[in-house]
């Protein structure tokens, strides 16, 4: 199975993203994760990485296409991956057809916009897991703490209204040519176009994973597990 997790910043794709890779035993690849661990590691990737991401903004293609090719060349990928935050552009998703990376289906969440600011700012993480929380939504056991190792959870430094205010412009720059990438190879009839869903994200994390499931279920060739 190869899945592509599309939607916009806050959208919960990260969170329901876990629950699929469990799911149907594929690593989950978040192109956000990748990024967030090279920063902490203060590689040149990492370098580079906090700068366009502080502020919002998107990396170059050029990097992103090279970091995600070789993720998805390790064996843990070999029988399958669920990609979260790529591709995000036009030219991502073209690279990776021009790769011959086939996709099985893409999946796009979608929310308010009220919705989706209240779950980005409200956003707490636990840096060195990645574990994610939400203030109100999902509050970790102790406030500020993280459940498993109890370290101090900090918000995303493009979390901050200014930078999760270009996110999601950037998104909207991006989303409609990209989602219009694979909706028009499905209407092509084009061999190999993957399937395409589009389901709300609107509710709790599990009301919307019940429903993703249930979506997903009612495709076919797409086994649960
Ligand atoms: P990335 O980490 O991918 O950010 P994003 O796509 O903006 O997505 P988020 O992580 O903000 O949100 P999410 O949809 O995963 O939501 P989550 O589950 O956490 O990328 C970060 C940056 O890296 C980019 O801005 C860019 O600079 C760079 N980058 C990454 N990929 C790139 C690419 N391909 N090309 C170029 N640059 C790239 O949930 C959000 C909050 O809501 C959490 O607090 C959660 O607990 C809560 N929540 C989740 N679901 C629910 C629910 N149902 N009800 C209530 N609360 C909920």
């Amino acid at each position: 199975m190869r899945m592509i997790l599309l939607g916009p910043p806050g959208v919960g794709k990260g969170t329901q993203g876990g629950f699929i890779a469990r799911r149907y035993g594929i690593p989950h690849v978040s192109t956000g994760d990748m990024l967030r661990a090279a920063v902490r590691a203060g590689s040149r990737l990492g370098l580079e990485a906090k700068r366009h991401m502080d502020a919002g903004g998107l990396l170059p293609d050029r990097v992103i296409i090279e970091l995600v090719a070789q993720r998805i060349r390790e064996a843990d990928c070999d029988a399958g991956f669920l990609l979260d935050g790529y591709p995000r552009t036009v030219v991502q998703a073209q690279a990776m057809a021009a790769a011959g990376i086939e996709i099985d289906i893409v999946v796009e969440f979608w929310l308010t916009l009220e919705e989706l600011l209240r779950r980005s700012s409200g956003r707490l993480v636990h840096p060195a897991s990645g574990r994610t929380y939400h203030a109100v939504f999902n509050p970790p056991k102790a406030p500020g703490k993280d459940d498993i190792s109890g370290e101090e959870l900090v918000q995303r430094a493009d979390d901050r209204p200014d930078a999760a205010a270009s996110r999601l412009e950037v998104h909207n720059q991006h989303a409609p040519a990209l989602v219009e990438h694979y909706t028009a190879r499905i209407a092509r009839g084009e061999p190999g176009a993957p399937r395409y869903v589009r389901i709300s994200a609107e509710g709790p994390v599990a009301a919307v994973r019940d429903r993703l499931f249930e979506t997903l279920g009612a495709h076919p060739g797409v086994a649960l597990i």
